[in-house]
């Protein structure tokens, strides 16, 4: 009974209400948006959309202006501009925070091997990297998030994700939840300053009791314990992590005041002693047999963990040797993760779609029976392109074994072939765009279809500007490949510059916005009209320059202005600026000619000039702040053989001290480090006057590489 009359409250226009309706209906909507409120923001399960939303406000609003005397204290109104905010702070990372490289094979763990042995020449290095003498220490690699935990005076001061690994998010409050996070280190002999890192992770049977708890209340359950692990750490409600499982598994470190350890071993046993987890089954190993076993060991323990492992981990113990092997530009060469095999299950394959990149590459798409592999419910799954297509002779119809290892996209491995339908056909690869009709082009040599549309293919457009926003570029939160693809269809945005002119009034009208979430994105947006060089370089989306080649452009040019201007110098073959950046270290031919190449469309100098009206690009700010380095910004070409290092730690070398290595001799070379034997480059030098460094000043400019 009452139920029909709330309904009827519900419904009753605002001017039509009683006063005493009024303060009902007043705490009815408090009530009602505050818990959408939670559940948007904390939960990330919102129950209704936003226009839905939008009209609880409204008429909260309209209520309230026909009886401003009721107007409540905990008023939805009054909380506008405290709404919660949109996310956590950013943490920028004072060291890197790494990933790991992969090895899925055993020849894979011998080259990380042979490569430890030929970095490390000098006489004395020989014993320590004997075959049988690297000591690696072995441990499980958790399948959770990684995190980072600032303790100064030995309290807890700061959690944060590792995010991109130059800037995270601030978790503090949720971190704190955790009980194998102490608030305050035990014991007294840690650094002042120290940033202990490893893995939030949750065990299996918490992970079934969090689902359990979720689907007897109706809500949507996780896919396996790594998501909920990561949805649980980034709740704006600290009260959810609290009551998640969630563990912590020190395993590395960032920034210390000063050095606490002698190898990683030795700093495994200090987090110990200073009250953290550390993974009981790390091992010392000896060489790559012995690594092996241990490797053989784990994937068969594996099932009897109390958590998911996805592979072990090998780092070097001896940390000064560490230091000296450095880093890539996003992994230590001084570990690997060695991955354990996919796991397969075999599914129908019902058809396959065909997308188009933002480089019009054709790619089809499986698209399967749903199928549960390894935890995880697969429906589709990578076909990569035409040619595989034939190898693997798939067929629509047929019965596929699909495998899924870690984060990467489902693969068909093949065809069960005495389940095939009796009529299935070959598949035939279209030959023209699905999108915008143009005929599809096949480079020589190459194995994909390209849609010949170009500029006009608007598959190629969406795409570009899905990168553009992605999160290694503009990085837009609430602004998702969905979006952008609305966002097109609707005539708001044809190139990048057009995000930044988007009118929440307009967007607020489209279905599903309403008027909190337009505003909310442009917010987001504006937060983003100041952006680092490397990250703007790589959101433009130029053909093979990804994170790692976007940061070698920006470190080498330093600024958005000089870099446009040097690349239009380059359109001329002849010109001294062509060769400069082929002499960039890590780029090569053809990437350079796609830069040159992207420089040359008066399409993309449009879309640059126009850009410029609306962020504004920071200059090169290198990420990681070390003592002033003698080698920064400078060219460095090496000739001839020296003695005290191979040539690879001395490439390294410089390069950690914010050198680019050149292989060839020019005007714009900083220094020529002359070895013995050196030929042709040590003559050029001279003529053309450079400065020349035998070994000894070498070693002098570029520092102690012994372990300080
Ligand atoms: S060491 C520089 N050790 O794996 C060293 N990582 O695939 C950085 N992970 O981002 C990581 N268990 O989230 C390390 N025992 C372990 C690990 C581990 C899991 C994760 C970590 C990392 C990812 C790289």
């Amino acid at each position: 009974m009452s139920r029909s009359l709330d309904t009827d409250l519900a419904a009753r226009p605002a001017e039509l209400l009683t006063e005493e309706e009024a303060r009902a209906e007043l705490a009815r909507l408090a009530a009602e948006i505050a818990r959408h409120d939670r559940l948007y923001h904390a939960e990330d399960a919102p129950e209704i959309d936003d226009a839905a939303y939008d009209e609880l406000r409204r008429r909260n609003t309209a209520i309230e202006a026909g009886f401003p005397e009721l107007i409540r204290a905990d008023s939805p109104s009054r909380r506008v501009g405290a709404a919660p905010s949109a996310g956590f702070a950013k943490v920028r990372h004072s060291v890197l925070m790494l990933s790991l490289e992969n090895a899925f094979a055993e020849a894979d763990l011998r080259d990380f091997f042979a490569g430890i042995r030929n970095f490390f020449r000098r006489p004395e290095d020989l014993a320590l990297v004997a075959e049988d003498a690297i000591e690696i220490i072995a441990e499980p690699k958790i399948d959770g998030l990684s995190a980072a935990l600032r303790y100064e005076q030995g309290r807890l001061v700061l959690g944060a994700t590792r995010g991109d690994g130059v800037t995270g998010e601030d978790v503090t409050a949720n971190i704190r939840t955790l009980p194998s996070v102490p608030a305050a280190l035990a014991g007294n002999d840690w650094p002042e300053i120290v940033e202990i890192r490893g893995e939030v992770y949750m065990e299996r049977a918490g992970f079934f009791a969090v689902n359990a708890e979720r689907a007897a209340a109706g809500e949507p359950v996780f896919a396996n314990p790594r998501n909920v692990a990561a949805g649980s750490l980034r709740q704006l409600d600290p009260g959810i992590t609290a009551r998640r499982p969630l563990k912590f598994f020190a395993y590395a470190w960032g920034e210390a005041s000063r050095p606490f350890a002698r190898t990683h071993a030795e700093a495994l046993a200090c987090f110990h002693r200073w009250g953290l987890s550390v993974n009981e089954h790390s091992r010392l190993c000896r060489g790559a047999d012995s690594v092996l076993a241990y490797y053989r060991d784990v994937a068969e323990r594996r099932s009897a963990l109390p958590y998911d492992i996805d592979g072990v981990v090998y780092k070097l113990n001896d940390l000064a040797l560490q230091d000296r092997l450095g880093m890539r530009s996003r992994a230590p060469r001084w570990a690997l993760a060695h991955k354990f095999a996919a796991e397969q299950a075999r599914t129908v394959m019902r058809g396959i779609m065909i997308t188009v990149g933002r480089q019009g590459a054709l790619t089809p798409t499986a698209m399967l029976d749903p199928i549960t592999v390894g935890g995880v419910v697969v429906q589709r799954a990578t076909l990569h392109n035409a040619d595989e297509i034939a190898r693997k002779d798939v067929r629509i119809g047929d019965t596929v074994v699909v495998q899924r290892a870690g984060d990467v996209i489902p693969q068909i491995v093949g065809v069960v072939l005495d389940r095939r339908p009796p009529d299935a056909k070959p598949f035939e690869f279209p030959d023209r765009c699905p999108v915008c009709g143009s005929m599809a082009v096949r480079e020589d040599g190459m194995a994909v279809w390209r849609c010949g549309g170009g500029l006009i293919c608007p598959a190629q457009a969406v795409e570009r500007l899905k990168h553009f926003v992605a999160r290694d570029g503009f990085d837009i939160e609430g602004l998702g490949a969905k979006h952008i693809a609305d966002f097109w269809d609707g005539g708001l945005i044809r190139q990048p510059g057009d995000i930044f002119r988007l009118n929440p009034e307009i967007i607020a009208a489209r279905e599903g916005w309403g008027e909190v979430s337009a505003n909310k994105l442009t917010a987001a947006i504006d937060e983003r009209r100041v952006i680092a060089l490397d990250r703007f370089i790589n959101a433009l989306g130029i053909p093979q320059v990804g994170q790692a080649t976007a940061r070698l452009v920006a470190r080498h040019y330093r600024s958005l202005g000089q870099w446009r201007e040097e690349m239009e110098a380059a359109q001329d073959p002849d010109s001294p600026e062509r060769a400069q950046l082929l002499d960039v270290h890590g780029i090569g031919k053809g990437m350079a000619s796609d830069i040159i190449g992207f420089f040359a469309e008066p399409h993309n100098r449009a879309v640059l000039d126009d850009l410029a009206g609306e962020v504004s690009v920071l200059d090169y700010d290198p990420p990681v702040q070390k003592a002033p380095s003698p080698l920064a910004g400078k060219t460095v070409v090496f000739t001839g053989s020296l003695e005290r290092m191979s040539r690879s730690e001395a490439k390294a070398r410089a390069e950690a001290l914010g050198a680019n290595v050149a292989s060839s001799v020019s005007a714009k070379t900083d220094y020529v480090v002359i070895g013995a034997d050196a030929g042709s480059k040590a003559k050029r030098a001279a003529a053309l006057g450079l400065a020349t460094l035998d070994e000894a000043a070498w070693l002098d400019l570029a520092g102690p590489t012994q372990g300080a």
